[in-house]
């Protein structure tokens, strides 16, 4: 049996193998589909436009007032168009979608074989004593998407912060750590540039099962909202040296 040493060198070894993502820094410009153009899609559709990637929307609506208004809003290579068309047009597609919706349009947006699918949702929160209850599945929302799309490389990320920190880490003090979790080691590379290029700080956290701790990582950090009426915090995961 190892001993505590040899497990937590380890550990070492992993922690620093999770950092790598943190020195990855601007990359070729790509084209991202980010599908809905809610609170989070705008947030992180304005910090990779910002950053030079052409960003499509599948909306909808692409057509609607409102969708254009947010178009024009955003400076960058930025347009809307369905989410079957946003989705065939890149190799990257985000999923900022309510978990509900998201299950029967990501089945209806066409192949998605050998895209990284990046992940961001969180499951309809449950208030059991007015606190967030975990799931009733111990599946995480990450792996049940992995099932309903078996050829897509699916990287979770971005679920736990607030999309108005994505936009400005500042607000928590400059460190915004985004765990993300996956099967795929290139996808997860590939969206840890993503996150770091907008000055945000990616760990990966291991294998796609870890998104069941890092969607938990929502539930915490909704409660608390809930038990102090108001505040808020943003994860910081500090790597030790
Ligand atoms: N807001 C945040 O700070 C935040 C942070 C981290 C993670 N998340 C997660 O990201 C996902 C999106 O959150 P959000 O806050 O951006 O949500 P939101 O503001 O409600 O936007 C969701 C978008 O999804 C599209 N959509 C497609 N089908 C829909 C349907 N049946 N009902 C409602 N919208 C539908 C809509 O875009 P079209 O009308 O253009 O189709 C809508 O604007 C959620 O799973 C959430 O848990 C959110």
């Amino acid at each position: 049996m190892a001993d505590r040493r040899t497990v937590l060198t380890a550990i070492g070894a992993t922690v620093a193998a999770s950092a790598i993502g943190r020195t990855a820094g601007a990359q070729a410009k790509q084209r991202i589909a980010i599908l809905g153009t809610g609170n989070l899609g705008q947030a992180l559709a304005s910090c990779w436009a910002r950053a030079g990637h052409p960003i499509v929307f599948g909306s909808r609506t692409p057509d609607d007032k409102r969708v254009r208004d947010l178009i024009r809003d955003i400076s960058g290579p930025v347009s809307a168009v369905t989410p079957a068309e946003a989705a065939a047009q890149a190799d990257i597609v985000v999923s900022a979608l309510p978990w509900e919706p998201a299950k029967e349009l990501l089945r209806a947006v066409g192949d998605l074989t050998g895209k990284i699918v990046i992940d961001p949702m969180n499951a309809p929160l449950k208030l059991v004593d007015r606190y967030p209850a975990p799931r009733d599945t111990p599946i995480s929302v990450a792996e049940e998407l992995q099932a309903l799309l078996p050829g897509a490389k699916v990287v979770k990320a971005f679920n736990t912060p607030t999309s108005k920190s994505i936009v400005d880490p500042r607000r928590a003090g400059g460190h915004v750590s985004i765990p993300l979790a996956g099967a795929d080691v290139a996808a997860k590379s590939r969206v840890a540039a993503l996150v770091s290029e907008i000055g945000l700080e990616p760990v990966d956290c291991g294998p796609l099962v870890a998104a069941r701790y890092i969607e938990a990582m929502l539930l915490l950090a909704s409660g608390y909202v809930i038990y102090t009426r108001g505040k808020l915090f943003e994860f910081h995961l500090a790597p030790v040296s």
